[in-house]
């Protein structure tokens, strides 16, 4: 399963880089908002800056409606590094797009997916990437781990190619679960990344085994 990091603060894609367990970045305009990114000419440069800290695929929302303004914003996007991803909704003039990038080789990230309709249309329209929001599902008292299991049975039964990308990703173990369900990629904020790590005994344990090395 690969690891993307959610996010448009640098810091923090620096941090989850350094690990060394990084294969891309996905942001959305809430997260570019966040860190008071504004005008076409900012955000461009935005992308420029990650796509320059991370070798993988970054995810860049577009934030038109209309299927021509989605392709113009996506080719744009596009231009700025070969490795931008085209992040477009799930709505009618979306998968009408990702249809249109699809055939012209612009990889995508079909979001806002929230069922397993949404994942075949997305999968149909040959996205590169679709992304259920498990959290979201959990928050509206569904099992958004559940989904990525459903999706990926679907995916698999029919051969589709689309990468199940598990976002909107709360917790270390949301991770575990989605790796378990058969997410092809999770992207989480940093917490959850680092959250990982932590184990109880694994503190004492070292602990233990510093205390011995000084008898060494
Ligand atoms: O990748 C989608 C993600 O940014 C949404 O997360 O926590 O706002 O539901 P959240």
């Amino acid at each position: 399963m690969k690891f993307f990091i959610d996010t448009a603060n640098l810091d923090q894609i620096r941090e989850a880089n350094e690990l060394g367990i990084l294969d891309g970045v996905t942001t959305n305009p809430s997260l570019m908002a966040k860190e008071g990114i504004k005008g076409a000419e900012a955000i461009a440069a935005h992308y420029k800056t990650i796509c320059d800290i991370v070798d993988g695929d970054i995810s860049a929302e577009v934030i038109s409606t209309d299927f021509k303004s989605i392709v113009e914003e996506g080719k744009k996007l596009a231009a700025i590094h070969p490795n931008i991803v085209v992040k477009v909704p799930m709505i009618k003039d979306g998968v009408k797009a990702l249809k249109w990038f699809t055939d012209n080789g612009i990889k995508t990230n079909c979001t806002l997916v929230f069922s397993a309709g949404q994942a075949i249309l997305a999968a149909k329209a040959g996205a590169t990437y679709v992304s259920p929001f498990i959290g979201r599902i959990d928050d509206s008292n569904w099992d958004g781990v559940e989904l990525i299991a459903q999706i990926a049975h679907i995916y698999q039964v029919q051969g589709f190619e689309t990468e199940i990308l598990a976002a909107s990703i709360r917790s270390a173990l949301h991770i575990v679960k989605c790796a378990e369900a058969g997410a092809d990629v999770c992207t989480c904020p940093l917490e959850p990344i680092l959250g990982l790590l932590k184990h109880p005994l694994t503190d004492i344990g070292l602990a233990k085994f510093l205390e011995d090395a000084k008898k060494l």
